[in-house]
């Protein structure tokens, strides 16, 4: 008899064929997630669960399931799953690493550029009608080239975004609760503390994970030693800053600009202050959404999956220590 499994969202056909293919699968059909205590009813029955970033799985769904064998994100972040619970039940959970690195930090870059020559304003400003000349100081923003970038957080994508600067001819800096020699080697990096990297960068972008310690990492401290022409990027995780203290730095002239892709909340409201101001740019956590990388992280998702029904070890499992049980 095939494994019963619940899929919390139409991911793409390269993940979703091979788990229709090998499993009896219900897929989530609306384009809103489950609804909390949709989840709860949902896993009661269920052997596996792919789930996505915006389904909270925790200590109370896993118990709802007594037959899960897995639990399979289709992205490489994992703070929607209370992972020391799911170790604690012998859960292995697994994400994507690895395939989104270079989309994601491919995005970084286009909302840097988007933010240093103001692209979405210039748009803006065309389809509104108000081009009715070549100005001379019309829309100026700042040059990419020779500027520092300070990157929080030296990981796969953090690398992946400094090796992009090489060839902007820019210095850069990077402050990571781990130093990394050899990556320094490589990227021309210098390791700084997080106060240095916000007083000498021109381009803040943040790599890191959400944690307790990463939570409102940049904050009204932090906007204060950030110079007034800098401009933050955020495709990590949106409660690594704290909304209020941007929404202060923005609208002081703290500093310049920010470029982001994921908020807190998030989706962020309409109404949201933070949409009121002219100086910032958003779009909706699309930092890996190319065709190619969607593809793979849902092949991967589904590879992770089938062998936590199959009760063998996951390709990517964030909790190994299930393992370590015996
Ligand atoms: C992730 O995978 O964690 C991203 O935020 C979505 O691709």
């Amino acid at each position: 008899m095939s494994s019963k499994v619940f899929v919390s969202r139409r991911i793409p056909a390269r993940g979703l064929d091979k788990v229709l293919a090998a499993t009896d699968a219900e897929v989530w059909q609306e384009e809103l997630p489950p609804p909390y205590e949709v989840l709860i009813e949902k896993v009661q029955a269920a052997d596996g669960l792919l789930c996505l970033l915006t389904d909270r799985i925790d200590a109370r769904l896993m118990d709802a399931g007594p037959g899960l064998k897995v639990i399979s994100n289709f992205a490489v972040g994992y703070d929607n799953i209370d992972i020391p619970a799911a170790t604690e039940r012998g859960i292995p959970v697994g994400n994507t690493p690895g395939v989104l690195t270079e989309t994601t930090a491919d995005f970084a870059w286009a909302l840097l550029m988007a933010a240093a020559r103001r692209v979405a304003d210039g748009d803006r400003y065309t389809r509104e009608g108000r081009w009715k000349t070549w100005g001379p100081t019309l829309l100026l923003g700042q040059d990419v080239h020779g500027a520092t970038l300070g990157i929080i957080g030296l990981g796969r994508i953090g690398q992946a975004v400094a090796r992009r600067a090489q060839g902007f001819g820019m210095r850069i800096l990077y402050h990571d609760i781990q130093r990394n020699e050899e990556a320094e080697a490589v990227l021309g990096a210098e390791y700084v503390n997080l106060d240095t990297l916000l007083q000498e960068s021109d381009f803040v972008t943040v790599h890191t994970w959400l944690s307790d310690d990463t939570y409102h990492l940049i904050s009204d401290r932090e906007f204060d030693l950030m110079r007034e022409t800098a401009i933050l990027i955020n495709d990590a995780r949106g409660p690594i800053v704290d909304p209020d203290a941007l929404h202060r730095a923005l609208s002081q002239g703290k500093i310049a600009y920010a470029a982001l892709d994921v908020t807190e909340p998030e989706p962020i409201p309409i109404d949201h202050p933070l949409l009121a101001l002219e100086n910032i740019l958003i779009t909706p956590h699309i930092a890996s959404a190319s065709f190619e990388t969607r593809g793979l992280m849902a092949s991967m998702a589904a590879d992770n999956l089938l062998a936590g029904l199959a009760g063998e070890r996951l390709p990517n499992c964030v909790n190994p220590e299930v393992y370590d049980r015996g």
